[in-house]
């Protein structure tokens, strides 16, 4: 906080602006990156990382760094994996321990009489310097510790690396505790969306978790391509990808509503048992109805459009207000631009993976069977534009391919 110099009653007000936005995020992903902005913002870090509590152990999580992560490729590094037992030998796990923050004006010039010892490891990979560090518990009202949040190499107003100050050491944490309760309610909001697709995927034996994987990531990264091609703003891009991602995961998730004898049966279905199917569309949609935020939002679009098609000819189109005790879908057929983007992309990531993947029915396609197959359904099936920038990411699609399998 050097360079500006504000009053402590603005510095909570903005803390409390801050938090109450927060409040708006669901994603666990969206809101660590928010908090950690915020952190870095009042105290002019240059780095910064949250370690979430996982037991015994604090699960890296999140990371911005202003030096090193730079250019496209940059978010990779979100994809780190590693853990760090809680005990006093490491400085975020001291943190954890004790639930003290702790302050360091150099890493490398520890006393030596510290329980804990500076890790170089990632200094001597990236070739950062890391220098100034305020490693803050996230600790909830309640004492509950959710993780800890690291910042490091905080700078003046001439961009030189300075030891934290008075008043970063104080409103940091003060923050970080208000923060912490969003997080744990980020946490809570995706296990429990983990815990609606594992149910779905228990009732369903023909899909795998595989499947669902492969379907949040193809659709969080279509949609990239397709918002950036249409000059959508960065900021709004990486907000969406995340809540999409997690929301197409539960494209499926109203399969819960429908019987085990059609679900569970072998092979194709009669044209009576695919019209009972068709209604796991409308089942998750009612799962999500009467929500209000952006996730929900999200999920109820997508579990109700993912078998819309471009041209009308999909499923379940727009329903009457009133279903009532109607059991068949009667629904005016919905075209185009009246698909929610977020049915669309899901519609062409689910079939795309339907065609790629070996199905109980079905042996998998050949890769170029399969983009025939979708670019035939260009304007048709599926969204043109939507066609186009999945056909320009094919690198990643593979990518995705390989790495969730089963
Ligand atoms: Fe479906
Ligand atoms: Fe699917």
């Amino acid at each position: 906080m050097e360079c500006s110099d504000r009053r402590p009653l603005d510095i909570i007000r903005d803390i409390l602006a801050v938090v109450e936005e927060l409040n708006t995020l669901k994603d666990v992903d969206a809101i660590l990156d928010r908090v950690l902005g915020e952190a870095r913002s009042m105290t002019g870090a240059d780095a910064g990382s949250i370690f979430l509590r996982e037991g015994d152990h604090l699960r890296f999580s999140y990371v911005h760094n202003d030096t090193l992560f730079r250019g496209p490729d940059a978010s990779k590094h979100l994809y780190t994996n590693y853990t760090v037992p809680i005990n006093e030998r490491s400085i975020v796990g001291y943190a954890a321990k004790t639930g003290e923050s702790v302050v360091i004006d150099d890493a490398y010039a520890l006393s030596g009489r510290e329980p804990y010892s500076f890790n170089k490891k990632f200094d001597e990979e990236t070739g950062y310097r890391t220098r100034s560090m305020l490693t803050i518990p996230l600790k909830t009202f309640q004492d509950r510790t959710v993780g800890v949040m690291q910042l490091l190499n905080a700078r003046d107003c001439d961009n030189r690396v300075r030891p934290f100050t008075k008043d970063d050491i104080q409103y940091a944490p003060l923050f970080a505790n208000s923060a912490s309760v969003t997080v744990e309610r980020g946490i809570m909001t995706r296990e429990i969306m983990l815990r609606m697709m594992k149910m779905a995927e228990m009732r369903d034996p023909k899909e795998t978790g595989g499947h669902v994987q492969r379907v949040g990531a193809y659709s969080a990264e279509i949609y990239q391509t397709w918002a950036r091609r249409k000059g959508i703003d960065a900021l709004t891009i990486k907000r969406n990808k995340d809540v999409l991602r997690l929301a197409a995961m539960l494209h499926d998730v109203g399969k819960v509503g429908i019987s085990d004898t059609i679900l569970k049966k072998p092979g194709r279905f009669e044209p009576h048992e695919a019209a009972i199917m068709h209604w796991h569309s409308v089942y998750g949609a009612a799962l999500f109805a009467n929500t209000t935020s952006e996730l929900d939002q999200l999920c109820l679009q997508i579990a109700l459009g993912h078998h819309e098609r471009w041209d009308g000819r999909g499923y379940p189109g727009r329903l009457p207000e009133n279903l009532g005790e109607v059991r068949e879908l009667c629904a005016e057929p919905i075209a185009g631009e009246d698909i929610p983007i977020a049915a669309r992309i899901t519609a062409l990531a689910d079939v795309y993976d339907a065609l790629i993947s070996v199905r109980v029915y079905k042996e998998a396609w050949a890769e170029e069977q399969v983009l025939e197959e979708i670019v035939k359904g260009r304007g048709t099936q599926f969204d043109p534009e939507v066609v186009d920038a999945f056909l320009e990411i094919q690198d990643v699609i593979r990518a995705i391919h390989k790495k969730f399998q089963g």
